[in-house]
């Protein structure tokens, strides 16, 4: 590795490239369509075509949208919503921010919900169940929508880690009530924050509230909040080629303490808080960066999807590394493996390689340090998502890492699998 080469770390803006930090540039200079401008809907006529349908949304981020789906059904205090274990404390925050509660349901072997313990959670206040795509590997939607059916609940796909993703040939998305998908910065696409919701059918027969008079109340973040997304990707055109060197991490950490830039999630949120700027709309300076981002959507996913078939391929015959399930229509935002010493061998390779893997959902409501209790998960409830937990190890496939790279994670880690 060169000494002003990208570090080799899962995270640190994954998606980012050249053109996006000059694009951000020259959005920060022009202060006066930071707010409003046209190109907010540049990104939602995107989704419109992309999902063909008419019923599209921006926000700030993938939280927001939520928030605003799960209110235009209606739904509220002490409303119980299904979600799966093994997640990010992202998706309960908005159930506990309308009163509603999150009902935990446990994985299956793909890290998504199982459908055959999901009925048993079903209670007369239940509403919705909403399915998560794990990494981009799409859930079993099929027996997920004889439940929802039988039961007469809503629907909602968590996209966040599945734009593009396809299940039996149809992308996921368009298979529930609603869609929700997120900008974030280590997401499919990325803004730094950002986020969408969809509703892929015609709205008067399931809302409670209409989306567009709803959608009215909500605010743009003020200036100073996206002036620091802004800042983002210029603070990472200095980190990452001095990462390395150790002056990146510096300065990294020196625009965090002094909140230049600001992390995904707020210290108040990992005990189900409520910061001021969610919900609210997609500013036009974050849409400039994602509609630009979303022209990248196609060679990214095929871009995850080689890696993963390299990983597949050089792992195979491990013995001790259980590899996901091969699966077509997978964008795989990251690639899982389980090993019996999975947190054995993060360590390992930070050490000893300088490597980063992704250590995603290792806390089974992520991220670490996010207070369980008041997430409502009691702990053991979910057995398989815990175990996953513990198992699992997240391998980088990410547009910005090379093929050779992901060749010689894959040799490390045969290397090291019986440490
Ligand atoms: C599965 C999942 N859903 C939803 C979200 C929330 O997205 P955002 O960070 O844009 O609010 C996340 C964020 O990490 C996530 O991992």
């Amino acid at each position: 590795m060169k000494l002003f080469d990208r570090p080799l770390t899962i995270s640190l803006s994954p998606n980012l490239e050249k053109d996006d930090i000059l694009l951000a540039l020259s959005v920060l200079l022009n202060l006066r369509h930071w707010q409003h401008g046209n190109h907010i809907k540049q990104a939602e006529n995107w989704f419109k075509e992309y999902f063909k349908t008419k019923e599209v949304f921006s926000f700030n981020s993938g939280r927001s949208a939520l928030y605003f789906i799960l209110k235009a059904f209606g739904i509220e205090k002490d409303d119980e919503v299904i979600i799966q274990a093994f997640t990010c404390v992202a998706v309960p925050e908005p159930l506990i921010w309308l009163g509603a509660k999150p009902i935990y349901a446990d994985i299956d072997q793909s890290l998504n919900i199982d459908p055959g313990l999901l009925e048993k959670l079903i209670t007369p206040k239940t509403r919705v169940i909403i399915v998560q795509h794990t990494f981009g590997v799409p859930a079993n939607i099929n027996a997920i929508k004889k439940i929802t059916r039988k039961y007469n609940l809503r629907l909602i796909e968590d996209c966040c880690h599945a734009l593009g993703a396809e299940y039996e040939n149809k992308k996921t998305g368009t298979f529930g009530d609603a869609a929700f998908f997120s900008f974030g910065r280590d997401k499919v696409v990325s803004s730094v924050f950002g986020g969408m919701a969809i509703f892929p059918k015609k709205y008067k027969k399931i809302y409670s509230y209409a989306p567009r008079e709803l959608y009215g109340q909500i605010r743009m973040p003020v200036r100073k909040w996206i002036l620091k997304q802004l800042l983002h990707p210029l603070i990472f055109s200095l980190v990452l080629p001095l990462y390395n060197l150790g002056l990146g991490k510096l300065i990294l950490a020196l625009a965090l303490k002094m909140g230049i830039i600001v992390k995904p999630l707020e210290e108040a949120e990992l005990s189900g808080g409520h910061p001021a700027h969610f919900p609210a709309l997609l500013p036009n300076a974050l849409a400039v960066m994602i509609v630009n981002q979303l022209k990248k959507l196609e060679r990214f996913n095929r871009h995850r999807q080689t890696l993963a078939t390299v990983y597949a391929h050089k792992l195979k015959d491990s013995v001790k590394i259980k590899l996901p399930a091969a699966n077509s229509g997978a964008i795989y935002l990251r690639y899982n493996i389980f090993h019996p010493q999975a947190n054995n061998l993060l360590k390992l390779f930070k050490e000893k390689e300088k490597i980063i893997l992704g250590n995603w959902y290792k806390s089974i409501i992520d991220p670490e340090g996010v207070n369980k209790g008041k997430v409502g998960y009691t702990p053991h409830l979910c057995k398989n998502a815990e175990e996953a937990a513990e198992l699992s190890l997240n391998l980088p496939t990410c547009p910005t890492l090379k093929k050779e790279q992901a060749e010689k994670i894959a040799d490390l880690l045969l290397k090291y699998e019986n440490h």
